[in-house]
């Protein structure tokens, strides 16, 4: 399986001061350029070093977060929100879509493994729900319309 090519790491890892309020930023970084999308050994490794934390407090940060993947994933994720608002606003039926449309397996990667279907909780964006995001892009107001549409741009 391809992983994150380490000089990339590095690079990447040198855009942030080596204190641990980075630690977030740049582990969203490193997951949307790894090829399947997640925290990998190589990845916790250079954290560790750059950020001078051990394995497990980084662990720790990847495992409390519901964005950090700790598994590989298909090459966009789509982060549909599970929360009450979105929910009342029809994002289990949207949930339910993708997940036939884009043919999801146990592994929640879709068969062609360009994408990963997760629920989130809140995506900040309550006032125009239902809201998904993909990658780091969100869409509000979705319907099964527009999802159909905005899929087929990825
Ligand atoms: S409840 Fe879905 S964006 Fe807040």
């Amino acid at each position: 399986m391809q992983s994150l090519n380490f000089n990339l790491i590095k690079e990447i890892l040198m855009k942030y001061p080596q204190k641990k309020e980075y630690l977030i930023n740049a582990l969203h970084e490193l997951q949307n350029a790894h090829p399947h999308k997640y925290i990998d050994d190589a990845i916790m490794d250079e954290c560790c070093k750059h950020f001078k934390l051990t394995k497990s407090q980084i662990f720790g940060v990847i495992t409390y977060y519901t964005m950090f993947n700790t598994k590989p994933q298909g090459q966009n994720i789509i982060y549909v929100c599970n929360s009450p608002i979105c929910s009342n606003m029809g994002s289990d039926n949207l949930y339910d879509i993708l997940k036939q449309k884009l043919k999801i397996n146990d592994n929640n990667i879709s068969e062609d493994g360009k994408f990963s279907l997760q629920k989130v909780e809140c995506l900040g964006r309550c006032g125009k729900a239902p809201s998904i995001m993909i990658n780091r892009e969100i869409y509000t107001g979705m319907t099964p319309e527009k999802i159909e549409e905005i899929i087929s741009k990825y």
